[in-house]
């Protein structure tokens, strides 16, 4: 999508999650990587991610992304890129348990003023088309920014 497309309406109460798809066409074969990246408003007007899929629709359907539903424990699969240095509240995005999609728990982008980053790398097959799917709700305003992709 266009960087100036808005694609995500944001509601304070009640949760309203909003399914976002898209497909990714491998152009070669190799390692690949996921990430998104969610600038806040502040620590209460936040991002939350929830139920990540990466389905490979060349190879039966099969699941890319380890710990996609972030019910593990801890971020396994996963890793936050830039420190909460960057994060104006000192803040940064987070493993959390409030807000979450259907589950236990979820992402929050919770980064003031700045983008911070959510990354997890998959292999790919040239040719093969892989369908992201991710839950997003905000609870922010029109300054609020977030982004995804595949590179
Ligand atoms: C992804 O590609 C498949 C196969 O062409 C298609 O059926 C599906 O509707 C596409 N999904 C999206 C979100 O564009
Ligand atoms: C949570 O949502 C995902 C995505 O729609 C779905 O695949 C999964 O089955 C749901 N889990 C529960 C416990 O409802
Ligand atoms: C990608 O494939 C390589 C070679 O098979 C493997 O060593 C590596 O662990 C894979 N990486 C991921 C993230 O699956
Ligand atoms: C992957 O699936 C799509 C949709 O069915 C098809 O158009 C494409 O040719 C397939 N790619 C390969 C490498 O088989």
């Amino acid at each position: 999508m266009p960087s100036s497309a808005r694609i995500a309406t944001y509601t304070t109460s009640p949760t309203t999650y909003q399914r976002q798809m898209y497909n990714y066409t491998a152009i070669s074969t190799g390692i690949v990587l996921l990430e998104f990246g969610f600038k806040a408003k502040n620590p209460s007007f936040t991002w939350h991610l929830d139920d990540v899929s990466v389905i490979d629709i060349n190879a039966s359907g099969i699941e890319m992304l380890l710990n996609g539903n972030f019910e593990a424990a801890s971020l396994v699969g996963w890793q936050i890129a830039c420190s909460s240095q960057s994060c104006l509240s000192g803040k940064q995005s987070s493993l959390v348990q409030t807000n979450c999609h259907n589950s236990s728990n979820c992402y929050e982008g919770a980064c003031q003023g700045n983008y911070d980053y959510l990354h997890q790398y998959f292999n790919v097959t040239i040719g093969h088309i892989y369908t992201l799917s991710f839950w997003l709700y905000t609870d922010g305003d029109v300054k609020q920014e977030a982004y995804v992709n595949i590179s």
